[in-house]
């Protein structure tokens, strides 16, 4: 993508797409920005200015100030015009992520404790399940597969289902309305479709109509499904209205997908770099906690969000006026040396891993990262049971997108034990 910029022009690390299929070269240019103009002024063509948040300690300060810094309804970067085109179209975003202060507080209960740790706790079994279901897939491929489209994408996609109590039969219109939101940026998951905003009004419309019978269902016969808490959810003592409930539905089953399909994927592709690391985790799945950790600073999947000032303010001695905006880089501040030691080398023994940002901090911490965090622990130890001589087979391939994104291909050979 041609993105002209009229400041530093490292600036369009954070909106050119295609930059995030180059991580050296992306990495490089972050860490000489965290040294260099940790709050980078972004000034190009298309896009409202910004200032892009490299350092772990500032993304971390930023965060926990959401009374300083509000999410807004456009917490991810946008073009203006795509902007005004969706404004266009009717389409009126509104999730946990577009809200602030006590109406983010108030829908974020809604679902809160059915994420707590003793909740998601209750569902490892069935997590268990599913990743002995999706180990057997990969043997019965018989010693070489694509790990991301073949293993990490359909895994985690079933895991979100389970969550959701959506039945596997449907699974393939869900994973059109993930990937047609969160992938349009990327070409490859554009299909048929040359306009990528008719792929999102479209996914959008598909949602509104699966989603509302799925919790009109759940109002009359209510089980111990997400879907219920959601369908069934009050506000302020009142039902969650339509367009609040779909939205709902919107973004767990889109911030819960790609998401964590690209920390197992990218994870993965890690340890295939460091075979030592993959011999060690396969001698001692005790080691899988701190490794699943380290996996998803890595991978990063969430490579930014928005915020927005609220008043005159200053960020590492910059000034940043009421109303101008930053964005949160996690994939840099996941790199940052003032935190992590030799924030380059994958290390799943490093004692620091537990400092990944790559979840955020404060208000809107990742509702699902106990999940997500499950999902890895629970798949690994049974994949490496199972297979032998776990090797690259082609180069991995990454997406272009500035929002969520990972290896989205990466070919392995194996010998199944
Ligand atoms: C490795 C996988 C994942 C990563 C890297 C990730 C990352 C993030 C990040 C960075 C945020 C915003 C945090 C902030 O603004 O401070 C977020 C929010 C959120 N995530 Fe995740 N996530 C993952 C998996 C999941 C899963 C599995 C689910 C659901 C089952 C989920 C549901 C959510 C929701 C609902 C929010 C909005 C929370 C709010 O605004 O209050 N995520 N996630």
């Amino acid at each position: 993508m041609d993105i002209q910029v009229a400041t530093d022009p490292r600036g369009t690390i954070f909106i050119d797409p295609d930059a995030y299929t180059d991580p050296a070269a992306w990495h490089a240019t972050a860490a000489a920005l965290r040294a260099e103009s940790p709050v980078l002024r972004v000034e190009a063509e298309g896009f409202e200015p910004f200032y892009a948040v490299t350092r772990h300690a500032d993304v971390f300060e930023v965060s926990r100030r959401h009374d300083l810094w509000h999410n807004t309804q456009r917490s991810m970067l946008m073009d203006e015009f795509t902007w005004q085109f969706i404004l266009s179209l009717g389409i009126d975003p509104k999730t946990l992520i577009h809200m602030d202060g006590d109406e983010h507080r108030d829908h974020r209960a809604v679902a809160n404790d059915w994420f707590k740790p003793a909740a998601v706790r209750h569902r490892q079994q069935a997590i268990d399940a599913i990743a002995d279901e999706f180990t057997q897939k990969m043997v019965d491929l018989g010693g070489e597969c694509d790990f991301a489209q073949d293993v990490a994408v359909p895994y985690t996609l079933r895991v979100i289902m389970s969550i959701f109590g959506i039945p596997e039969p449907d699974e393939p219109i869900m994973l059109r309305l993930t990937q047609g939101i969160f992938g349009a940026a990327d070409p490859e998951y554009l299909g048929d479709l040359t306009d990528p905003m008719e792929l999102g009004t479209g996914a959008i419309n598909e949602f509104g109509d699966y989603f509302g019978a799925l919790a009109a269902d759940r109002r009359a016969n209510p089980t111990d499904d997400l879907a219920t808490v959601i369908a069934n959810g009050r506000v302020q003592g009142e039902p969650l209205n339509e367009h609040a409930e779909l939205w709902y539905f919107i973004i767990v089953a889109t911030a819960g997908h790609d998401t964590t399909s690209y920390a197992l994927s990218g994870g993965l592709e890690a340890l295939l770099r460091n075979p030592d690391q993959l011999a060690a985790l396969a001698a001692d799945p005790e080691l899988v906690t701190n490794a699943a950790e380290e996996m998803i600073r890595w991978a990063s999947p969430v490579r930014h969000f928005m915020r927005y000032a609220q008043q005159d303010t200053e960020l590492h001695g910059v000034d940043i006026a009421e109303g101008e905006r930053v964005l949160l880089s996690y994939w840099s501040a996941n790199r940052d040396e003032d935190v992590f030691v030799d924030p380059m080398r994958f290390d799943i023994t490093r004692p620091d891993a537990g400092e990944l940002i790559s979840f955020g901090v404060g208000a809107h911490y990742c509702l699902g990262s106990q999940f997500a965090r499950r999902e890895l622990r629970s798949f690994l130890p049974k994949l490496l049971a199972r297979v032998d001589d776990l090797q690259l087979a082609g180069d991995p391939q990454w997406t272009a997108a500035n929002f969520v994104g990972g290896v989205k291909h990466l070919p392995v050979s194996y010998r199944v034990r």
